[in-house]
């Protein structure tokens, strides 16, 4: 029976406190909407505004590369250390547990292997597939200066129109080609493009001199890709100077998955993202999990 009388007596209208409006801290999503914004709390923690996004897709055009072998036996005991998982549709449906529920960002392009001009990707998931998966977002290889260029900003347009459509946010993921210097100058270039033509966050790569410049001429959250493997420290210490200069996150792959102990340098990239943690800190944090057994 409808409570009617509970309707007309109700009093609890807190007339003096102003209604709360907690936005994500995240710059330039203010304006997004509600599904949108809900799948990024998904990806980025919605009290620190930073993420650990752990990078497994390169399969994609590479293979089972050193430490993607056996996702079920060397990645998903990293779940639980992660914000976010990325990766490919085929490894999502085989491999990683449906009780995994933190965000998962699809690999959405995809097309030549490592043997070909790795530029001349196309979309290689629909957006219909990516919401069956109920990801939380949908990433594109982005090649400013290569030589598909055109056709990846294209197929990286027409993926942010199709996630604008449904909610779905789309990760930028700038590509530096074997070409190409690795510097400021072509960071902010690519980026910036990336954020202008629509993506919502995106990912590029750390460089040593400004990354300052490059984060701040984004007007979206930027995360890094880890790269090659390094040794632990200096992957400890190049996260910890992308997140002091404005970096939202890292999107880090071999740096964990090729380390020598996953969990542990997993766990301390998630201190020094989340809780600022210096890098020597985090690598004696590192050595000691490591020893731990
Ligand atoms: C490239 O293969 C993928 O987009 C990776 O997700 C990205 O490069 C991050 O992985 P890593 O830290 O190994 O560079």
């Amino acid at each position: 029976m409808a409570d009617t009388d509970g309707n007309i007596d109700s009093h609890d209208y807190y007339l003096d406190t102003p209604q709360t409006d907690t936005p994500l801290p995240l710059k330039g999503c203010n304006s997004l909407d509600w599904g949108m914004k809900n799948r990024l709390a998904n990806i980025f923690d919605p009290k620190t505004g930073r993420t650990v996004m752990l990078a497994v897709d390169h399969g994609y055009f590479m293979g089972p590369t050193t430490g993607l072998e056996r996702i079920d036996i060397t990645i998903n005991p990293l779940l639980p250390y992660a914000n976010t998982l990325m990766c490919t549709r085929g490894i999502l449906r085989s491999t990683i547990p449906p009780g995994f529920n933190k965000g998962v960002v699809l690999r959405a392009s995809g097309g030549p292997s490592i043997l070909k001009e790795l530029s001349d990707e196309r979309i290689a998931v629909d957006m219909e597939d990516a919401i069956r998966l109920n990801v939380a977002a949908v990433a594109v290889q982005v090649f400013i200066g290569g030589e598909f260029e055109t056709q990846s900003v294209h197929n990286m347009t027409s993926l942010v129109d199709a996630g604008n459509r449904y909610g779905m946010p789309v990760l930028g993921v700038t590509a530096v080609g074997k070409q190409m210097v690795r510097d400021a100058k072509y960071m902010r270039l690519a980026t910036r493009m990336c954020a202008e033509l629509g993506c919502t966050y995106v990912k590029t790569y750390y460089v040593e001199k400004d990354f300052d410049t490059v984060a701040a001429a984004c007007p979206v959250p930027i995360v890094i890709a880890g790269g090659k493997k390094q040794p632990e420290l200096d992957a400890l210490t190049m996260a910890y100077n992308a997140i002091q200069q404005g970096a939202a996150g890292v999107d880090m792959g071999r740096n964990i998955f090729q380390s020598d102990a996953p969990a542990a340098m997993i766990q301390a990239v998630f201190r020094v993202v989340h809780e600022n943690m210096p890098p020597k800190e985090a690598f004696e944090y590192y050595e000691t999990l490591k020893n731990t057994k």
